[in-house]
């Protein structure tokens, strides 16, 4: 029989609490040739999380970055909110509605990603979804003509009518570079120290990168008549998230 490194283990005896017997020749296996298996974070111990204990020993402040996370988290959330009602206002904009759609639909699966990292680092989301929405780390994606939200329906049907494609365009662009701050700053505190926050923040990242460019090219010929592509060609399924769940990159 071969171990993991290539020596033979022919020959020892059974292992009791790490440690083997030794028959003709062969190498001990002491507890000391397996120095992972304790640590600071004792036996049995529920309290302490050793995927916590090593990136904290890696650098990484473990509560601010929660809080980040939570920050973060809120912004994808309402975000998704108030893209929808973006998405609608783009009325008679078949190719922005598409685009926008997209957008709104990834960063649901941006909140849906990072999420369970927040608690496997033994945080929370706020418990009052009022206090999630007001600790969002990114403004209020407001619909333009809604005086920032606080427009008042004398009845149902009262709904803005005098909101453009190019204001809804702007604000679009902004909230996806509010996200890529957030995210990059992300992946600045998690780099070279706590791999699975990183990972997740880089396909988020990546996401957003794009939804900016989409946006450039779409305000910029909306707005100033200019051309600056953006290399998006449709996901192949609304809100597909290539990055962010692990699917294929349009590369065909
Ligand atoms: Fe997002
Ligand atoms: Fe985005």
């Amino acid at each position: 029989m071969q171990t993991g490194d290539g020596r033979s283990s022919v020959g020892v005896g059974p292992v009791a609490g790490g440690r083997s017997t030794q028959s003709s020749g062969v190498k001990l296996y002491m507890a000391q040739d397996k120095p992972h298996a304790t640590g600071r974070v004792a036996a049995g111990d529920l309290t302490q999380r050793v995927g916590v204990e090593q990136i904290q020993a890696r650098g990484v402040d473990v509560d601010r970055l929660i809080e980040k996370l939570v920050d973060a988290a809120g912004a994808e959330f309402t975000t998704y909110y108030y893209y929808t009602i973006l998405r609608m206002y783009l009325a008679g904009q078949e190719d922005y509605k598409e685009i926008c759609e997209d957008a709104r639909l990834e960063d649901r699966a941006h909140f849906e990603l990072i999420t369970p990292r927040i608690y496997e680092l033994g945080g929370t989301l706020p418990y009052d979804i009022r206090t999630f929405a007001n600790r969002a780390g990114c403004p209020d994606a407001y619909l333009p003509g809604s005086s920032d939200g606080q427009h008042t329906l004398r009845h149902p049907r009262d709904i803005v009518t005098s909101t453009t494609p190019t204001e809804i365009l702007t604000v679009l662009l902004e909230a996806e570079r509010c996200a890529i701050r957030t995210w990059a700053e992300v992946c600045d505190l998690t780099f070279g120290k706590d791999p699975r926050t990183y990972d997740m923040a880089s396909r988020i990242l990546q996401e957003e990168v794009e939804h900016e460019a989409w946006f450039i090219e779409l305000l910029s010929r909306e707005r100033d008549g200019v051309a600056r592509p953006s290399g998006h060609f449709r996901r192949g399924t609304p809100g597909e998230a290539p990055y962010s769940k692990n699917g294929a990159f349009y590369n065909p």
